[in-house]
C-alpha cells in the first residue's frame, strides 16, 4: 500500500509521514489532542493495552535525546508495540562505515512499519521519508523543525486555556536555530489573533526570511530586545536553549548563551498570574531551578506528561490502530 500523501488527505493520518508542522490543519490538532486526552486518561487507569501489538518501530536518532527519545519508545511500550532503539548510529551502526541515508533506511524499513528520526541536517526527514516506502515522523532535522514538540507544546496551552486563538505569548532564546520555536510558530500561526513577542540575542533573531513568511501567514510578531518589555499580559512565554551544536565559534554561544534568563524576581515583575511558563527541555541555565516550584511552570510537569501522550495519538493514527 502506498504511503498517504501529506497534505492531501487531511481526514486521515494512516500511513502519513509527519515532518513539517505545515501539514497540519485546525482539525488535525484537535483530532490529535481528542486522541492524545484519551491516551491520557488510559495511562491515568493504567488499563493495559495492545493496540500496537504486532508493529515494529524504528528510532533512529542521529542527535542526542532525552525526552523524544524516551517518550515516543515509552508511548509505543505502553501500547503493547516493540521498538529497534538506534540511538547514535554514527557509531553503532553501518553509517559509521560510510552508509548513505537511503541505505540506512531502506534497511531498517524492512524491519518495521515506522521510523521516527533525528538528524542534526535540516531536510534529512524529508530526504529520509522519500527514501521509504513506510511512515517516517520527524524528531527533529537540524535547525529545520520538531513538529511533534509543537504538537505537545499545543496541547499543553489548549489544555491551560481551552483555545489556540487569541493568545499572547513570549519566545525567547535561541529563535534562529531552535527548530521547536520553527514548528511552534507554525502551530500558532493556524489560528487568528495570536500576537506573539520574539526575544533574542541580536545573532539569535527569526531570520528576516521566518518573520515575513509568518507575518504573511496572519501572526502578529513584535520583536523586544529587553525582558522589562515583556507584556504583563501574556498567557505564555517559551524560554529555550541557546543551541551550542549550531555554533561554529564557540566564544560567540559563551557570549549569549545566558543573555535571557528567567528568575524569581522576573517572575514577580513580569508574569501574570494566570500564565504559564514552558520550556521544551533541556535547560542548561536559562532558567533558574528555583522558579521550577512556581505554580505557572509546566516544563517539568505537564509539558513532560503531554509528551508521552501526545506521541501514544500520533503513532496509532499512523500505525492506523483505533482505540
Ligand atoms: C529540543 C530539541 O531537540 O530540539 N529538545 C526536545 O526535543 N525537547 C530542544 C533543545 O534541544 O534545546
Amino acid at each position: 500500500m502506498p504511503k498517504t500523501q501529506t497534505k492531501t488527505n487531511t481526514a486521515t493520518f494512516e500511513r502519513r509521514d509527519i515532518l513539517s508542522f505545515d501539514q497540519f490543519t485546525p482539525n488535525d490538532l484537535f483530532h490529535i489532542f481528542t486522541t492524545a486526552k484519551e491516551m491520557a486518561y488510559q495511562v491515568k487507569k493504567k488499563v493495559p493495552s495492545d493496540l500496537l501489538r504486532g508493529t515494529i518501530t524504528t528510532l533512529l536518532f542521529y542527535e542526542p535525546s532525552s525526552r523524544t527519545f524516551a517518550s515516543f519508545n515509552a508511548a509505543i511500550k505502553r501500547l503493547g508495540g516493540q521498538t529497534i532503539d538506534i540511538q547514535n548510529p554514527g557509531q553503532t551502526s553501518s553509517v559509521a562505515k560510510g552508509e548513505t541515508l537511503a541505505d540506512t533506511i531502506r534497511t531498517f524499513e524492512a524491519y518495521s512499519d515506522l521510523i521516527i528520526m533525528r538528524h542534526p541536517i535540516k531536510g534529512a526527514a524529508k530526504e529520509a521519508a522519500n527514501a521509504a516506502s513506510i511512515p517516517v515522523i520527524n524528531a527533529g532535522d537540524g535547525i529545520g523543525e520538531h513538529p511533534t514538540q509543537a504538537l505537545l507544546d499545543l496541547y499543553t496551552l489548549y489544555e491551560k486555556f481551552g483555545r489556540l486563538n487569541h493568545l499572547t505569548g513570549v519566545l525567547v532564546g535561541d529563535l534562529l536555530n531552535g527548530r521547536t520555536i520553527h514548528s511552534l510558530l507554525r502551530g500558532l500561526s493556524l489560528f487568528e489573533g495570536n500576537e506573539i513577542y520574539l526575544l533574542a540575542p541580536q545573532i539569535l533573531k527569526l531570520s528576516p526570511q521566518d518573520k515575513q513568511d509568518f507575518r504573511k501567514r496572519g501572526l502578529k510578531l513584535i520583536e523586544i530586545t529587553n525582558d522589562k518589555e515583556i507584556p504583563k499580559t501574556a498567557n505564555f512565554w517559551y524560554w529555550t536553549r541557546v543551541q551550542k551544536e549550531r555554533f561554529t565559534n564557540l566564544s560567540d554561544y559563551e557570549r549569549v548563551k545566558t543573555a535571557f534568563t528567567v528568575t524569581p524576581e522576573l517572575m514577580k515583575s513580569r508574569a501574570g498570574k494566570d500564565m504559564i511558563l514552558m520550556h521544551p527541555l533541556p535547560r542548561v541555565g536559562e532558567i533558574a531551578k528555583a522558579v521550577d516550584k512556581d505554580p505557572r511552570a509546566v516544563y517539568l510537569r505537564a509539558q513532560i506528561r503531554n509528551g508521552m501522550f501526545i506521541r501514544m495519538a500520533v503513532v496509532s493514527l499512523i500505525l492506523g490502530k483505533k482505540l
